[in-house]
């Protein structure tokens, strides 16, 4: 009787538990969330100015960067609900950004996007050695790459931001000066627009991308596995157990690689296939279908919790699906203090091959003086 008694008291704490508890999820997924505070990026490094821009266009989509590695900060995007969503990972303050070992948050990869065998390649004849800074490799343009650069910015209006550096001839190893110039533009089909354009006076490699982490239910708010993608390749590049190419393409036909119908990130990450182990999940590139002068569509991804899409369009031939898996949540905490563990974000980096410079076979990714290197991707966004 006692007991049939105290049924409904039971009751009541469950429900106000797994009311509390829908509550917690809540507070995360209706966060305020806000562009970082400008002071804190405001300073001179090597004699150059650095601060935080904000692009916004009339749909109130905003995107902050910084002169800094051309870094993408923020970007927020309107939720189903109609309130911001900062889809994007990312630090409160420029200090951090230039801390050791910092996993390339939001920048500009350059002068060549992912590894190169041993950091060596040779262009007519002549042999290059890069700095070895990823195991045995030379990953993404070296130490003092074009992600710890201090780029020229100009604002030219509320909607575009066009940054250029000029990379000297034999910096971290590569040969000619280079002339890069980088446009963010954001567009009033909420798109960020990135334009690359690049010239040399002695004939070298380049290739360029961004490293933004993108996490469509909102940075902080857990990992990306429920997310869907779709990648528009049928083929990708196999590599082996320092994420050089194998130098074949495979099929993506029966395996986890195949993304041409959407799925879901995690449905496969965790299956017994030497490459998903090599890559410690999905690290690798996607062939892409189409190719032209014109940005083609490479890829579509959906946040679960928000219905939050992103379309990837490019120039490119190829896609970098990255799905954080050395994110670790040790490294230093993002905005508002939130930790990033592993695949708390994936980056879809459009680039050409991996390893091309010494991948004969591979698009090549050569720049003679008197030519120019062009090329665009738009990530766009928009809300179910
Ligand atoms: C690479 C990863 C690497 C990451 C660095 C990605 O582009 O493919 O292997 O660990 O960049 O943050």
């Amino acid at each position: 009787m006692r007991s049939f008694l105290l049924l409904p008291v039971f009751l009541s704490l469950w429900i106000s538990a797994k009311a509390s508890l829908a509550a917690g999820t809540d507070t995360l997924k209706t966060k305020t969330y806000m562009i970082p505070d400008k002071a804190n990026f405001d300073t001179t490094l090597n004699g150059k100015a650095v601060h935080l821009f904000t692009l916004e266009n009339k749909k109130h989509m905003q995107v902050a960067i910084t002169n800094y590695g051309g870094r993408v900060v923020s970007i927020l995007v309107s939720g189903k609900d109609g309130k911001p969503v900062d889809v994007v990972l990312g630090y409160d303050k420029l200090a951090t950004y230039r801390k050791k070992g910092e996993p390339y948050f939001g920048a500009l990869i350059g002068r060549y996007g992912n590894r190169i065998a041993k950091g060596k390649f040779t262009i007519d004849g002549k042999g290059y050695n890069l700095a070895i800074n990823n195991g045995v490799n030379a990953l993404h343009g070296g130490p003092a790459g074009f992600h710890a650069q201090v780029w020229d910015a100009r604002q030219v209006n509320k909607t575009t931001l066009q940054l250029s550096y000029r990379s000297v001839d034999g910096e971290e190893g590569y040969p000619g000066n280079l002339d890069v110039k980088v446009t963010y533009t954001l567009t009033d089909d909420n798109a960020l627009r990135i334009d690359y354009q690049a010239t040399t006076d002695k004939t070298t490699v380049v290739n360029l991308t961004n490293h933004t982490y993108f996490n469509l239910n909102g940075e902080g708010n857990g990992n990306i596995l429920g997310h869907t993608l779709m990648l528009n390749a049928d083929k990708f590049a196999p590599v082996d157990n320092t994420l050089i190419p194998t130098g074949q393409l495979a099929g993506v036909s029966g395996t986890p690689f195949d993304f041409r119908k959407s799925f879901r990130i995690g449905a496969r990450i965790k299956g017994d296939d030497e490459q998903l182990k090599n890559g410690k999940g999905y690290d690798h590139n996607f062939i892409l279908r189409k190719t032209g002068k014109k940005p083609e569509l490479a890829a579509v991804a959906e946040g679960d919790k928000t219905g939050i899409t992103m379309n990837v369009y490019t120039t490119e031939p190829g896609v970098q699906f990255y799905s954080g898996n050395f994110l670790n949540g040790r490294a230093y905490n993002g905005k508002g203090g939130v930790n990033y563990p592993i695949r708390s974000g994936f980056c879809l980096e459009t680039q050409h091959f991996p390893d091309s410079p010494n991948k004969p076979q591979f698009p090549s990714t050569e720049l003679k003086p008197g030519g120019t290197y062009k090329s665009t991707t738009i990530y766009q966004f928009s809300a179910k």
